[in-house]
């Protein structure tokens, strides 16, 4: 199959695209760097020089340039990773955020449609549910997102679901919980040098010394030990969610949305001590205040997923703790 995956330079869309060429797939990335580098491409480039081609694009800039671009390529599946995802970041640069996720899916949607490209992936986010008391988490759950962020993702799925209704495309959206771990042969994995939010890569920071110790945002939530609870999830299962989306597409008509999740939640402390654990390496941290914008629990109920897709996770807490830190551990990265 040839491929698109946009945000190819990112943690997600590179790990998805380095697996699909390993399965023997063509794939042709696009990226604009705004939050990466070029540092996955060339790996990939490395890796597989004839079966990946890569255009630097600003999906939200222009079409015209990436229709002439895919004319030649012959695309059958469009996997659509390209996005802002900084909750905090996008309350303060709403116009960037929706500009930059909602434009950039117009113009890849217009030339799908002149390319008659049918099928698309969309990457969106368990984000879009906010402060839900349904838990866990089914896909028929009331939508209410908290941040400039999630409005993004869930426009983004209204907007693939009305254009779903002109039998001109196949939809699935896939919305993730919390993705972690690293690609198994450990070359690519999620960056840490930029002042992260996300818990893993500030525990990153913690075991590699560059700070000092973890703060913790809450512990007087409803929980089991009063810290937010997540459902954390192996990016090669996240990986593999796509793959087997990808089989399915073809003969899904519409729009169809999934959680794409393990279906066990995770306390903050829990997180820490797996990972000290499975590391043998000591975090510290601090009790601080709540975080805004922050939900106590968060986990999905993936039961559509395994139905409908066929897809299950397959590895467990210590399995992604382990394999985030051998990502990273002996690197200067
Ligand atoms: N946390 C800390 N300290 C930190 C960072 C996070 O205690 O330094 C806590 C948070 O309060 C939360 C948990 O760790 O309880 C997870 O926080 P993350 O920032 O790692 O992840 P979120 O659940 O806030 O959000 C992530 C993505 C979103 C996505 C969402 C889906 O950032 O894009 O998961 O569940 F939508």
């Amino acid at each position: 199959m040839n491929i698109l995956v946009t945000g190819a330079a990112g943690f997600l869309g590179s790990t998805f695209a380095f697996e699909v060429l390993n399965e023997g797939h063509n794939v042709i990335g696009v990226d604009n760097f705004c939050n990466s580098t070029d540092k996955n491409i060339k790996l990939i480039q490395k890796h597989f020089p004839d079966s990946f081609n890569f255009y630097e694009i600003d999906l939200s800039e222009c079409c015209k340039g990436l229709e002439s671009y895919l004319k030649r390529e012959n695309i059958e599946a469009v996997v659509h990773f390209a996005g802002l995802k900084a909750v905090g970041e996008s309350e303060s640069k709403p116009i960037l955020y929706w500009e930059n996720n909602l434009i950039s899916t117009f113009n890849l949607v217009k030339v799908m449609r002149n390319l008659k490209i049918k099928n698309i992936i969309f990457s969106s986010s368990a984000t879009v549910y906010g402060n839900n008391q349904n838990q866990p988490l089914t896909e028929d759950n009331a939508l209410s997102p908290m941040s400039c962020y999630g409005s993004t993702k869930i426009s983004n799925e209204f907007f693939l679901k009305d254009i779903s209704k002109l039998n001109e495309f196949n939809v699935i959206s896939l919305r993730y919980f919390n993705p972690v771990g690293a690609h198994k042969e450990k070359v690519i994995f999620e960056e840490y040098d930029q002042q992260p939010n996300n818990l893993m890569p500030r525990i990153i920071r913690v075991a590699k010394k560059i700070d000092q110790e973890i703060l913790v945002f809450g512990k007087d939530y409803e929980t089991r030990d009063g810290t937010g609870e997540r459902d954390y999830i192996h990016v090669s299962d996240l990986v593999d969610a796509h793959i087997c989306a990808m089989g399915k597409i073809t003969r899904m008509k519409g729009f169809n949305v999934f959680n794409i999740g393990t279906g066990d939640k995770t306390s903050v402390l829990e997180l820490i001590s797996t990972f000290e654990e499975q590391n043998n390496v000591k975090i510290p941290y601090q009790i601080a205040e709540r975080r805004d914008g922050d939900v106590a629990i968060c986990y999905a109920d993936p039961t559509e997923a395994k139905k409908v897709l066929g897809w299950k996770s397959k590895f467990n807490l210590a399995a992604m703790c382990k394999d985030s830190w051998d990502a990273v551990k002996n690197g200067t990265n």
